[in-house]
């Protein structure tokens, strides 16, 4: 589970500490399963993908969505992942259309705007809390200070 721990606060504290912060290049990515079912068969997929093109509107270049099949997280239906070429990649399970879709407009504002794209714990929605499967580091990312290697 994803969690602020204190490890965690002092490599969020050492990035905010450095002059130079990187927030990630655009496009961010926001990649929809549209093949998730739930347990009982129904294709969810599709209408969160709706969902979440819908609540970003009109695009501008900095954000992209796309359908993408099967993020391997199929029992947490319906899922959704965010990332970007330099910024951390965040996997959600367990969203709802309506109320995952509001979250995910809300957690890309955030993640455009924070170092990495690593959004901070209480930044995020309720449902992206419980519904975290995981956050992996960019390819430009020191496991010492949280910088890129340098
Ligand atoms: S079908 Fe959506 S994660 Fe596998």
């Amino acid at each position: 589970m994803d969690r602020e721990t204190p490890a965690d606060t002092s490599i969020t504290a050492t990035m905010a500490d450095s002059p130079a912060r990187a927030t990630p290049a655009a496009p961010v990515v926001v990649s929809v399963c549209i093949t998730c079912k739930t347990p009982e068969g129904a294709v969810v997929g599709p209408d969160m993908f709706a969902a979440v093109t819908t609540a970003f509107g009109a695009l501008d270049g900095s954000i992209m969505v796309r359908p993408v099949q099967c993020l391997s997280v199929c029992k947490r239906p319906a899922t959704v992942a965010v990332s970007s070429a330099d910024g951390y990649t965040f996997l959600f399970g367990d969203l709802e259309t309506a109320s995952g879709a509001a979250a995910l407009t809300s957690f890309v504002q955030s993640y455009r705007k924070s170092d990495y794209g690593l959004v901070a714990w209480r930044e995020r929605a309720e449902v992206l809390r419980k519904g975290m499967i995981a956050r992996v580091p960019p390819l430009g990312w020191s496991p010492d200070d949280g910088r890129p290697p340098k």
